[in-house]
């Protein structure tokens, strides 16, 4: 058996920031990742820039179980922390939109600084290289002919299986009695039955709107698909959204206002005219439809207007399901906050082994928050082995 100080299983952002902390500490550190090359997420995140993290981060943009859990991290590893680091590695970046910090050139750059920052700590990374059978006795960990007193579960969820994501650290979490929040796709499009809106003539329409569900709302666009609802003001609420529950769109805040001064202002236009001066044409057309409103503005009672206007603050949906783990940015649930110490991700009743990252029960908002919650809850962990 080799011996090392710790063992980080995943090579993604939290496990790499995790094994580069504890390195740079002096810890012998080992890296095992079944994946050709570190960092798959990293690579495709941001749309190949990588959202690296968000100037906006608060405890509040992050679902759990626990709400109060990941302060104790967030405000120990800080969205400023992270940023210093790139700026150390002369990686260039902007602000996107509300507060999300991208690469100017690639997420390539991201995953290069995080092996440069593990070489700095003389930890050995292994790719192509499974896990197997975990073995734990005399407070050691034993895992593909390694030993160590500490071992960093860092394997992320099972969104995108595809590119090789797995739950397997909720099978680790319940192989040491850790109980696990039920996992579930969470910045996900949503998916809605035929009969809900004429889906073909609006596909690919997008627009401003504020999104409602399980009492969140978020300003950012909507997009129609064929399939349903997608868009960041979708993705959003789709991590607060439950089976069963309505999504309502405000596609056209204050509408009665706006319905009477069109009124007003143009009495022989029918109700898809003025839409379609708020509204992208096709998703105009299929709104005057569904609302039915068929005779000149100027003909339209308060009582009509006061329909219509009805339909733009709220147009509500009952998604019959989410696309799944195949289109999920993140999972929401993992492994449950209650068996790990907030300070240091280990967990209460095995010392020496750890949790980081998208495996625990913390979901961040789509922009650059899930990241930060990777690098705050890797470098809690690698600080403590
Ligand atoms: P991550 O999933 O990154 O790493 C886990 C590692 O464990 C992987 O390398 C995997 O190969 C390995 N592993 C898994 N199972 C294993 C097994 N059985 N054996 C061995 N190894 C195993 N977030 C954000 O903040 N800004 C953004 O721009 C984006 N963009 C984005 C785009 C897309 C398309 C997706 C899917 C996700 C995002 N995210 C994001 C979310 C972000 O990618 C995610 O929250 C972090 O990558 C989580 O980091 P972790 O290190 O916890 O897991």
């Amino acid at each position: 058996m080799e011996q090392f100080d710790a063992i980080v299983l995943g090579a993604g952002g939290a496990g790499l920031l995790a094994a580069a902390t504890a390195g740079q500490a002096g810890a012998r550190v080992l890296v095992l990742d079944h994946a050709d090359r570190p960092g798959k997420k990293i690579l495709i995140s941001g749309g190949g820039r990588c959202n690296f993290t968000n100037m906006g981060v608060e405890p509040e943009c992050f679902l759990s179980e626990n709400p109060h859990f990941a302060k104790s991290a967030l405000a120990r590893y800080t969205q400023w922390d992270f940023l210093a680091l790139v700026e150390r590695h002369g990686i260039a970046w902007h602000e996107k939109t509300l507060g999300q910090l991208f690469c100017d050139g690639s997420a390539r750059q991201i995953v290069a600084m995080l092996m440069a920052e593990c070489a700095a700590g003389g930890v050995e990374v292994r790719l192509s290289t499974g896990i197997g059978e975990i073995g734990h006795g005399d407070g050691r960990f034993r895992v593909a002919g390694a030993e160590a007193p500490a071992l960093i579960v860092a394997t992320g969820g099972p969104s995108i299986p595809k590119m090789g994501a797995t739950g397997v650290a909720y099978d680790i979490a319940r192989r040491f009695g850790l109980s696990v929040v039920d996992p579930r796709p969470a910045l996900v499009p949503l998916t809605l039955s035929e009969g809900e809106m004429p889906f073909r003539a609006i596909s690919g329409v997008a627009c401003p709107a504020v999104a409602r569900a399980g009492g969140m709302a978020f300003e950012e666009a909507a997009l129609f698909t064929h399939r349903g609802l997608s868009g960041p003001a979708i993705l959003q609420v789709s991590s607060y959204w439950r089976p069963g529950e309505a999504v309502s769109l405000t596609l056209v805040p204050g509408a009665m206002d706006a319905l009477r001064e069109a009124r007003r202002r143009m009495p022989r236009a029918r109700l898809k005219a003025a839409l379609a001066e708020w509204l992208p044409a096709r998703l105009a057309d299929a709104l005057a439809g569904r609302i039915g409103l068929e005779r000149e503005l100027g003909n339209a009672s308060d009582a009509d207007l006061a329909r219509a206007a009805e339909t733009l603050e709220a147009l509500t949906f009952h998604p019959t399901g989410t696309e799944g783990y195949a289109k999920a940015e993140v999972t929401a649930g993992g492994v449950d906050t209650a068996a790990l110490s907030s300070r240091t991700m280990e967990a209460r009743s095995v010392p020496g082994l750890y949790v980081v990252g998208e495996a625990v029960d913390v979901t961040g908002w789509l922009g650059g928050y899930n990241f930060q919650w990777a690098w705050a809850s890797g470098v809690a962990a690698g600080r403590a082995v």
